[in-house]
């Protein structure tokens, strides 16, 4: 176990589509889910995908229970996804903060599926399959994105908000980022 550097913004690794897992419960799959456990809990992060730390495998970790960074978030379990396949329950999208630790110090408004149905694996093979809403849903939508090599703004409809977190904090009223960085 190992808390590893995270891929920053402009690094082309995290452009990339990762790759699916094809075998499971190996000692290397293992390493990699507790070194992404690791480097998320040590940047207290909602979450984190393989590509932000140069594996190009379809593996995020996410889970929000007790983290100092976003104490009104509703917890999210600890939960390792695997070849997720993501389908949405709503057709409207909602908007929420969102920052992410390959963009540091930044935060921007993104519009989300508010329902979300998800499926994959553990680390172990077995499967897993949920319904979620809210803060779940969007954290699962910006893990998988890391995925398709996808960052939060290329999402974002509008730039204006899009800033740095403490510059947010105090100079907008309207923009209250406590979100995590995922
Ligand atoms: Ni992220």
């Amino acid at each position: 176990m190992a808390i590893r550097d995270i891929l920053r913004m402009g690094d082309a690794r995290l452009l990339q589509m990762a790759q699916e897992v094809e075998v499971f419960a190996t000692p290397e799959l293992y390493e990699l889910v507790a070194d992404l456990i690791d480097t998320m809990r040590a940047n207290e992060g909602a979450g984190l995908a393989a590509p932000q730390i140069g594996v190009n495998l379809q593996v995020v970790v996410f889970g929000s229970e007790g983290n100092p960074r976003y104490p009104d978030a509703e917890p999210v379990p600890l939960t390792v996804l695997i070849n997720p396949v993501l389908t949405a329950l709503s057709a409207e999208l909602e908007e929420g903060w969102e920052g992410c630790l390959s963009l540091p110090g930044l935060r921007g408004k993104v519009p989300r599926h508010g329902n979300l149905h998800y499926a994959g694996f553990d680390q172990y093979g077995q499967a897993l399959a949920r319904e979620v809403a809210g803060f779940h849903a969007r954290v699962v939508q910006h893990e998988t994105d890391h995925l398709w090599g996808i960052l939060y703004p290329r999402r974002m409809r509008d730039l204006r908000y899009f800033g740095f977190t403490d510059v947010l904090v105090s100079g907008r009223a309207e923009a209250t980022p406590e979100n995590s960085s995922n």
